[in-house]
């Protein structure tokens, strides 16, 4: 499957010419289409995950369908060392880093009971720790002396998250975080806020058997699911002049979940939105597909 350039849906031409991005998990699902959405608008980015096979063709198939400079980094956000390179990496490469989003997560469903030490450290690690060494590369790399914005994706966690108490756990954690930094962080110009995503269609529906993710619209008022374009646009807005005003906020996009008991009942509109699932990035631009044993090792 391919896909062809298109405008934004929402923001006007040029609206993040010469600003800079660096967006991690940014080779699939909402931090691609987050990458996509800078990309239109004219910024520059970098995109960053653990694995390059991903990153390659999603890097190089957006520098060419839109004629922009998008370049992909190996980073694993547990490591401190790893978030300093990819700072100094996007700062020796275009000069600056005007937006840093923290996209790059990970969990698994389990019940609480069966999750070992391995893994919630491991999520945890990720979630938590990551987007706390993220920003830490990102104010001493650039933002302490220049200001910036920062945009941390977490989760509807908000009535705790049954199947998920590690990702619960790691996104009230980055909530959390998130309002402290911006109030410390006032002081060098730093805006830093959250986009709080609920059931979206991302290319991680590949991961469950087909349907599942989308029975899940009947879990909000709104009986839909949302798409990574729409969280996109969360992001610009807050990194956009609409954002000047904002820092340490949360903006719920989530069709109504996180302030719907149930008990209300809301009509069934009869069957599941049509939203595609959206393709793995060597799908969506086979031309520029990799080894993954290659690449990754
Ligand atoms: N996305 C999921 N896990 C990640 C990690 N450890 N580093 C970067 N991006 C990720």
């Amino acid at each position: 499957m391919t896909t062809s350039p298109s405008p934004s849906q929402l923001y006007r031409d040029g609206l993040f010419e010469d600003r800079v991005a660096v967006v991690t998990g940014g080779a699939t699902g909402i931090g691609l289409a987050i990458a996509e959405e800078f990309v239109r608008l004219g910024a520059k980015v970098v995109i960053a995950s653990r694995k390059m096979h991903r990153l390659i063709p999603a890097a190089k198939g957006l520098s060419r369908d839109y004629d922009a400079e998008v370049e992909p980094f190996r980073c694993n956000i547990r490591e401190r060392s790893d978030c300093d390179a990819l700072m100094a990496f996007a700062v020796e490469r275009f000069g600056k880093v005007d937006f840093l989003v923290n996209n790059g997560g990970g969990q698994f469903l389990s019940p609480a009971e069966n999750i070992n030490e391995k893994g919630w450290k491991a999520v945890i690690d990720t979630n938590l720790n990551g987007t706390w060494n993220m920003c830490k590369a990102a104010g001493e790399a650039w933002m302490y002396k220049n200001g910036g914005r920062i945009v941390n994706i977490v989760a509807d966690m908000w009535r705790g998250f049954p199947g998920m108490a590690h990702t619960g756990a790691s996104r009230a954690g980055v909530v959390n975080l998130t309002m402290t930094l911006a109030v410390e962080w006032a002081k060098y110009g730093i805006q830093i806020n959250c986009v709080a995503p609920g059931t979206i269609l991302s290319t991680g529906a590949h991961n469950y058997p087909p349907g599942t993710l989308e029975s899940m619209y009947v879990a909000n008022p709104l009986k839909t699911m949302g798409t990574c374009e729409q969280v996109a646009w969360g992001v610009c807005f807050l990194c956009s002049p609409a954002g000047d005003f904002m820092t340490g906020a949360t903006i719920n996009m989530d069709g109504g979940a996180s302030v719907w008991n149930g008990r209300w009942p809301v009509p069934d509109p009869g069957g599941p939105p049509d939203i595609p699932v959206p393709p793995w990035p060597e799908d969506r631009w086979p031309e520029f597909a990799v080894d993954p044993e290659e690449v990754d090792g």
